[in-house]
C-alpha cells in the first residue's frame, strides 16, 4: 500500500483495520496513538480552527514540556491574509512551538512571485499556481525534514471532497502517513473547544469566514453554507492540491509531456523555435498587462514586424499573421475557441453561442437559429424585419434633422454634459457643444445615436417588433446606451480577470452593470408576456425559437443578452467610423461620390420625410459597398485577437524558412487589425481608400474579381468560418440603409467646436492614418487623435464620442 520509498509499510488490510479501531477513539486518544506509533511525526497546518485545536490538545497532553512536542509545518503561499500571519506569530508565542515555514521556491514575497510567474497566476493557471505555492513547497518540506507521518486538520463535516475522510490515510505517491485526528468533529465542536480553551484564532473568523486560505480565493460564507464553500467560490474546485497529490502527479506528467512537445517544437532545432521575447515563454504577465494597459494589439503588431509570421505571446500561446492561409487554417477549419470566450456567459454563468467552447455544443445552438439570421430571411417580405429596419432608419433621419440640421430638438445626450466628460467646451446651459452659438447645423454625438438605432433594431429582431426598444423615439431613455458603454470599458476585467472586475470597477460602473442586468431581464420578461401575433409564413423570433427548443428563462436570455450586447455596440462603432471618415475634409469627395450614386439610383428625395426602402438595391450599390468594405478594413469593430486552441499538430513556416510544429493545446490567434493591413495586399494600408474595392481604370472584369476575391481572403471584420458573426446580414443591411438615407438627405462635417481638423498633407494628399492605441494620441486634439481606435478586443473611438454637424443637401 505504501510506496517503496517509505520505510513504513502498511497494507490495505492493515489500514482498514487501523481505521476501524481508531474511529471509536477521541481526538486526544488518536493523537496519543499517533505520537507513540510514528517516528518523524509533524503537524502540517495553515492555522485553521481544527489545526489550532490539535496544537492546543497536544500542548495539554504534555503540560510539563517547555517546548511544544510536535513541530509544525506551515506552507507560506505568500498570499495569506495579514490576519493569518498575525496568528502564526501568536501561536508561536503561546505554545513555544517550532514552526518550519516553507515558501515557493526561490521567491521571498508576493511581488517577487508575480514578477517570476506573472500577475494573478491563480486566475490564468490555477493548477500551476497550486503546484508552485502549495504542492512543491510541501513536498520539499517533507523531504528536507524527513517527514514520515503528518497530522492534518481535515474533517468530514467540512463537506466537499472530505465527506468520507478516514482517520488515517496513506498518500499514494510518497507513502506519507496522514492522520486526521479531528475527522469526526463538526464545526460547532471545534468552535466550542476554541472558545472554552481560549485558543487564539484567526481574526477573520469573526467576520464570517470559516475556512481561510489565500486572500484571493477565500470569501466569507453565509449561514447554513458548507464550511469550505467560501474557498474558490464559484469554481468546481474544493481542494488546493496539497491533499491531492495523485492529481498533481498527473498534472506534472501532463506538464512534462507538454514541455516535451514544446521543446521538440521550439528548442531542439534553432529554426524550430517560436520566436519572440524570452519573457513571453515563461510567463503570461506581459500579455495580461499589455491588455490591461490597452497596448497589446499594437505590441503584437510590433512583434510580428520584428520576428515574422509567428510570435510567442505567453507560454503555450502564439500569434500568427501575414498570410491568409492562417485565417483559413484557424477559423475556416475551425480550431475550437479558447477559454477567453467562457467569460462571455450572462445572467450568472449561463452559456450562449458566443461563449460556448466546444464545437459540437456550439453547432447545436447555431443550427437552432441560423436560418433566422440568413439574408433571405431578413430580406423576406413575410418577416417584419425589413419593415422594422426601414422604420427605425426613418427615426434616425428625423433625429439628425431635428437635433442637428434645424437644431429644434437638441439631442438628449448632447444636452447632458455629464455624458460628455471628454468635451472641452462650455458646460453651462448644457450647451457646451455649441461654442459658436449656431442655431442650426448643431454638432451631435453620433456614437450614442447609432447605438440607439442598433439597439432598437436588434432588440426588435430578437423579441419581435412590439417588444423592441424605442430609444430613437424617446431620447430620454438613451441612458441605457451610456450604461452599456460604461460596462464595456471594463472589458479587460470582465473577460480576463472576471473575479476581480468588481474590485476594479468604479461605483458608477457597478451601478451601470446592475442597471443593465435589470433592464435586460425586464425587456425579456415583457416579451414573454407579449408574444407577437403569429402569421403564416412568419419566422419565430429568436426568443420564441429558443423557448420552443427547450431553453427557458435565463438560459434563453443569455443568448439574447449576448446578441444585444454584441450587436448594438459593434454596429454603432462601424457606423460612427463610417460617418466620421466621410466627414473628414479630405473625404468630402467621397460623400459627393456616394450622393451622386444615390441620386442616380433613387432620384432626389421629394421631401424631408422621403425614405429609401429598397433593401435589395441598397445592398448592391458599388460605391456604398466600397466605403463599407474599406471602413471595416481600417476600423474593424473587433480588431483584437480571436483566440482558438490547436486540436492537432499544426506546422507554421518561420521568417527564416524553417518550420515549427505546434502541438495540440496551443492557443493561437491572428489579429484582424493586422490582417487588414498586410501591405502587399492593401498598398498604403493605413490610408482609407474605398477606391481599392472598385475596378481600377485599366482593369478588366476578370482581373477585378480576382483582386477583390484575394483581398477578401485577408478580411475578417465579422470573423470567419463556423464561428463567424451570426448577426452579420442584419447588421450589414441596417448600416447600409442608414448611411444611404443619411447621405441622400444630408451631408456631414466634423464639428469644429469639438476638435481641430487634420489638414491635407499637400505633398502626398494623404493625411495621417488613424492608428490604434496610445501612440496615436498626441497633444493637439485633432480629429484623428480623438477618433484613434482604443487598443482592445472590441474597439471604440478613443474619446467615446464623435461630434458631427449635419446640413441638408
Ligand atoms: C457591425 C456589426 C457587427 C460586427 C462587426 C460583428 C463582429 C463579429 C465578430 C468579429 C465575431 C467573431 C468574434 C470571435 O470569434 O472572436 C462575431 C461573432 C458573433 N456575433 Fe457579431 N458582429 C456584429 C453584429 C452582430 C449582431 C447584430 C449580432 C446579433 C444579432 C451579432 C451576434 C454575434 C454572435 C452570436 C457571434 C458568435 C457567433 C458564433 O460563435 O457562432 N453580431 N461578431
Amino acid at each position: 500500500m505504501t510506496s517503496a520509498a517509505s520505510p513504513i509499510q502498511i497494507s490495505k488490510q492493515q489500514l482498514d483495520h487501523i481505521n476501524d479501531k481508531l474511529k471509536y477513539l477521541s481526538p486526544e486518544e488518536i493523537l496519543k496513538w499517533a505520537f507513540i506509533t510514528f517516528p518523524h511525526l509533524y503537524q502540517t497546518t495553515a492555522f485553521g480552527l481544527t489545526g489550532l485545536v490539535t496544537i492546543d490538545m497536544i500542548s495539554k497532553m504534555f503540560p510539563e514540556s517547555s517546548e511544544h512536542p510536535i513541530d509544525l509545518i506551515f506552507i507560506d503561499t505568500l498570499h495569506h491574509f495579514p490576519q493569518t500571519y498575525d496568528l502564526v506569530q501568536a501561536v508561536k508565542e503561546k505554545y513555544n512551538s517550532k514552526i518550519h515555514e516553507f515558501k515557493p521556491l526561490n521567491v521571498q514575497d508576493d511581488i517577487g512571485f508575480s514578477k517570476k510567474y506573472g500577475e494573478q497566476l491563480w486566475e490564468t493557471d490555477d493548477s500551476y499556481y497550486d503546484f508552485l505555492v502549495k504542492v512543491e513547497p510541501s513536498q520539499r518540506a517533507y523531504k528536507q525534514l524527513g517527514v514520515l507521518a503528518v497530522l492534518t486538520g481535515r474533517r468530514k463535516s467540512q463537506g466537499g471532497a472530505r465527506g468520507s475522510l478516514p482517520v488515517v490515510e496513506v498518500e499514494e505517491t510518497s507513502g506519507t502517513i496522514k492522520i486526521n485526528p479531528l475527522c469526526n468533529w463538526d464545526f460547532k465542536q471545534v468552535k466550542n473547544y476554541i472558545d472554552e480553551n481560549k485558543v487564539p484564532y484567526n481574526a477573520l473568523l469573526d467576520l464570517g469566514y470559516k475556512s481561510i486560505g489565500d486572500w484571493h480565493s477565500t470569501v466569507p460564507v453565509a449561514e447554513g453554507e458548507d464550511e469550505r464553500s467560501g474557498r474558490w467560490k464559484g469554481q468546481a474546485k474544493t481542494e488546493c492540491g496539497i491533499h491531492e497529490t495523485s492529481k498533481f502527479a498527473h498534472y506534472l506528467k501532463q506538464q512534462n509531456e507538454a514541455n516535451d512537445h514544446v521543446s521538440i517544437a521550439t528548442e531542439t532545432k534553432v529554426e524550430a523555435k517560436v520566436p519572440g521575447p524570452y519573457i513571453h515563454r515563461i510567463t503570461s504577465f506581459p500579455a495580461l498587462n499589455g491588455q490591461r494597459t490597452l497596448k497589446w494589439n499594437e505590441k503584437v503588431r510590433n512583434l510580428h514586424d520584428k520576428y515574422g509570421p509567428i510570435v510567442i505571446l505567453s507560454p503555450s500561446e502564439v500569434s500568427v499573421s501575414g498570410d491568409h492561409q492562417f485565417i483559413n487554417d484557424i477559423y475556416v477549419k475551425n480550431f475550437p475557441k479558447s477559454t477567453f470566450y467562457a467569460n462571455f456567459t450572462n445572467h450568472g454563468g449561463k452559456d450562449n453561442m458566443f461563449a460556448s467552447l466546444e464545437n459540437d455544443r456550439h453547432l447545436k445552438y447555431k443550427k437552432l437559429v441560423l436560418s433566422l439570421y440568413s439574408k433571405s430571411s431578413i430580406f423576406s417580405n413575410k418577416n417584419p424585419t425589413r419593415d422594422t429596419i426601414v422604420e427605425k432608419v426613418g427615426y434616425l433621419r428625423d433625429n439628425v434633422y431635428e437635433s442637428s440640421v434645424t437644431g429644434k430638438r437638441p439631442d438628449y445626450i448632447n444636452a447632458k454634459s455629464e455624458f460628455n466628460q471628454h468635451g472641452k467646451g462650455h458646460t453651462d446651459n448644457g450647451k457646451w457643444f455649441n461654442k459658436s452659438g449656431r442655431i442650426a447645423n448643431l454638432g451631435i454625438d453620433v456614437y450614442p445615436l447609432f447605438g440607439s438605432l442598433a439597439m432598437d433594431v436588434v432588440s426588435s429582431f430578437e423579441l419581435g417588433p412590439e417588444n423592441g426598444t424605442d430609444l430613437l423615439l424617446f431620447p430620454e431613455k438613451r441612458d441605457i446606451i451610456i450604461s452599456h458603454r460604461l460596462q464595456a470599458s471594463m472589458s479587460f476585467w470582465t473577460t480576463l480577470m472576471p473575479r476581480f472586475w468588481v474590485w476594479a470597477a468604479t461605483p458608477a460602473i457597478l451601478k451601470a452593470s446592475e442597471t443593465i442586468e435589470k433592464w435586460h431581464l425586464k425587456l425579456y420578461q415583457r416579451a414573454e408576456e407579449n408574444v407577437p401575433k403569429f402569421e403564416a409564413g412568419r419566422n419565430l423570433t429568436t426568443l420564441e425559437t429558443f423557448k420552443k427548443n427547450g431553453l427557458k428563462g435565463e438560459y434563453a436570455y443569455s443568448f439574447l443578452t449576448d446578441n444585444i450586447f454584441a450587436g448594438h455596440e459593434t454596429t454603432a462603432i462601424q457606423l460612427t467610423y463610417m460617418t466620421y471618415e466621410l466627414s473628414r475634409p479630405k473625404h468630402h469627395y467621397l460623400q459627393k461620390l456616394l450622393q451622386e450614386e444615390l441620386f442616380r439610383t433613387f432620384g432626389k428625395p421629394r421631401d424631408k420625410n422621403d425614405l429609401i426602402k429598397d433593401l435589395e438595391i441598397v445592398d448592391k450599390l458599388p460605391i456604398l459597398e466600397a466605403i463599407f468594405q474599406e471602413n471595416s478594413r481600417v476600423h474593424p469593430s473587433i480588431p483584437g485577437a480571436e483566440p482558438r486552441v490547436t486540436n492537432r499538430p499544426y506546422a507554421v513556416t518561420l521568417k527564416s524558412g524553417g518550420k515549427v510544429v505546434l502541438p495540440p493545446g496551443i492557443i493561437i490567434s491572428t489579429l484582424p487589425y493586422l490582417m487588414h493591413r498586410v501591405e502587399s495586399v492593401f498598398p498604403e494600408s493605413e490610408t482609407f481608400k474605398p477606391e481599392r474595392w472598385l475596378p481600377y481604370e485599366y482593369e478588366n472584369d476578370a482581373d477585378y474579381e480576382k483582386r477583390i476575391s484575394y483581398q477578401q481572403k485577408y478580411m475578417m471584420p465579422f470573423g470567419k468560418g463556423v464561428r463567424m458573426c451570426l448577426g452579420m446580414q442584419l447588421a450589414l443591411i441596417e448600416m447600409k440603409l442608414a448611411v444611404a438615407n443619411l447621405y441622400w438627405h444630408f451631408n456631414s462635417k466634423i464639428d469644429q467646436d469639438w476638435c481641430k481638423l487634420t489638414q491635407y498633407d499637400d505633398s502626398s494628399k494623404i493625411a495621417n492614418p488613424i492608428k490604434m492605441g496610445d501612440s496615436a494620441i498626441g497633444a493637439n486634439e485633432s480629429d484623428e487623435e480623438k477618433m484613434a481606435m482604443v487598443d482592445t478586443y472590441t474597439t471604440r473611438p478613443y474619446n467615446d464620442e464623435c461630434w458631427l454637424q449635419w446640413y441638408e443637401n
